[in-house]
């Protein structure tokens, strides 16, 4: 079922209470180094104030573990609050706490057309009670329940606009709407559209369907493997996981990372797939991982003394036949270790191969966090059909695993 959308909602005069993700990568001296999950909040934002709103943002930033700002700064949100005064061309007010006081009184004076960034919703332990440890602890439930009530009461409309966060059981992100009977719940404008194309991705997609996944473990993409072996038409493996699917077939992996205890699961998802599971023909090897350093292109075994980094020219060739017989594709982790030249020609290529597949009509879907930072680094996210802006959430959702999350929010 849709759910509503802020589209549908009047805002006039409304102190509009939005859970946005601003968990945004910095470097150590604190600056943002990819502010693309603060841009793609924007429209929401520049909704609600077109409309005469006012605007009270939550988010998390890393993972301070309830420690206080006082305790930790470098979790502080403030960045993220500079960097999207400086996107709206206005400035964005900042209470250094989310609940309390300080909080209370800056919400109170907050004035239709402005926009005021709460302090980071995990500096407080509450935050992240999980609802299953809640459930058997009236202390625990009590405590998540009074920091939601807390947030809850600065907002006359509640809305997620956080699709990295949906996955979680935050209190932010549930217990708050939970929290906000009577009074409009609604999704923003990106948890709409990754909704809509996530969703039609997965569940009603142009055919033939192919997925691609990479990344480091089997472990990590068991579950999407299996999910996506049922509803595409053709997987496509690569990354650092693609070597512990070459020891399920009996050849030698030599140095590179393989995980010996999922060799079995590797074994059985390659019985589940059949012809439909793809796996790179060649591979580019080296002695190290060093950027510029000499390579080698292999075929079947890895000898002893080489790791591989990339899927081989062949394979590229391979997948981006399969790519441009595509209608939709959807990509979730990296080829190779992209981070370090020449490892980066695998994830490019097959990023270049999504830009084709796109400028020809075909739906193409990236799943957020390493393959989305390559594409982004790429240069090419405006050349696809959607970059999801969630990592975790982007993988649990292809798993087809509930959001409570947006299960919560008003039906459209
Ligand atoms: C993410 O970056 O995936 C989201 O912001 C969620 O963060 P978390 O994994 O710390 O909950």
């Amino acid at each position: 079922m849709a759910k509503k959308s802020i589209a549908n909602v009047d805002l006039k005069g409304k102190r509009v209470l939005i859970r946005v993700d601003f968990n945004v990568p910095q470097d150590d001296k604190g600056a943002i180094t990819d502010d693309r999950r603060i841009r793609m909040a924007l429209p929401t934002i520049q909704h609600v104030l077109n409309n005469g709103g006012r605007v009270i943002l939550m988010s998390h930033l890393g993972r301070p573990e309830g420690k206080d700002r006082n305790a930790d700064a470098r979790f502080t949100i403030e960045p993220a609050a500079k960097r999207l005064g400086e996107l709206l061309g206005k400035p964005v007010k900042f209470s250094p706490e989310a609940v309390g006081p300080v909080a209370e009184k800056a919400v109170a004076e907050l004035k239709d057309g402005e926009v005021l960034m709460l302090e980071n919703v995990r500096f407080y332990e509450a935050e992240q009670i999980k609802d299953k440890n809640a459930k058997n602890d009236p202390a625990l439930k009590e405590k998540k329940e009074s920091f939601a009530r807390q947030l809850a009461a600065f907002g006359d409309v509640y809305v997620n606009d956080a699709f990295g966060t949906c996955h979680r059981d935050n209190a932010s992100m549930l217990t708050v709407p939970q929290q906000m009977t009577g009074k409009p719940k609604v999704v923003g404008f990106l948890v709409e559209k990754e909704l809509k194309y996530l969703g039609d991705a997965l569940n009603n997609p142009q055919r033939p369907f192919v997925a691609i996944l990479g990344g480091k473990k089997v472990s990590d993409k068991i579950a999407v493997i299996e999910a996506l072996l049922k509803k595409c038409d053709t997987v496509l493996i690569g990354g650092a996981m693609q070597y512990t699917f070459m020891l399920a077939r009996g050849l030698k992996a030599g140095q590179s990372l393989v995980e010996p205890d999922k060799v079995d699961e590797a074994k059985r998802l390659l019985q589940l797939g059949g012809d439909k599971l793809k796996l790179p023909v060649d591979v580019v090897c080296a002695k190290e991982l060093k950027p510029g350093i000499a390579t080698t292109t292999v075929e079947g075994d890895i000898p002893d003394d080489l790791s591989g980094f990339d899927i081989g020219p062949k394979t590229v060739e391979e997948y981006k036949k399969i790519i441009a017989g595509a209608k939709t594709v959807a990509w979730n982790g990296p080829m190779g270790v992209f981070e370090t030249p020449p490892f980066d020609k695998g994830t490019y290529a097959i990023a270049q191969a999504l830009v084709e597949a796109t400028a020809r009509g075909a739906i193409t879907v990236i799943g957020g966090g390493d393959s989305a930072a390559a594409i982004e680094k790429a240069g090419l996210s405006e050349k696809v059909s959607h970059v999801s802006t969630g990592g975790g959430a982007s993988l649990e959702f292809m798993e087809g695993k509930p959001f409570k999350a947006v299960e919560i929010l008003d039906e459209a």
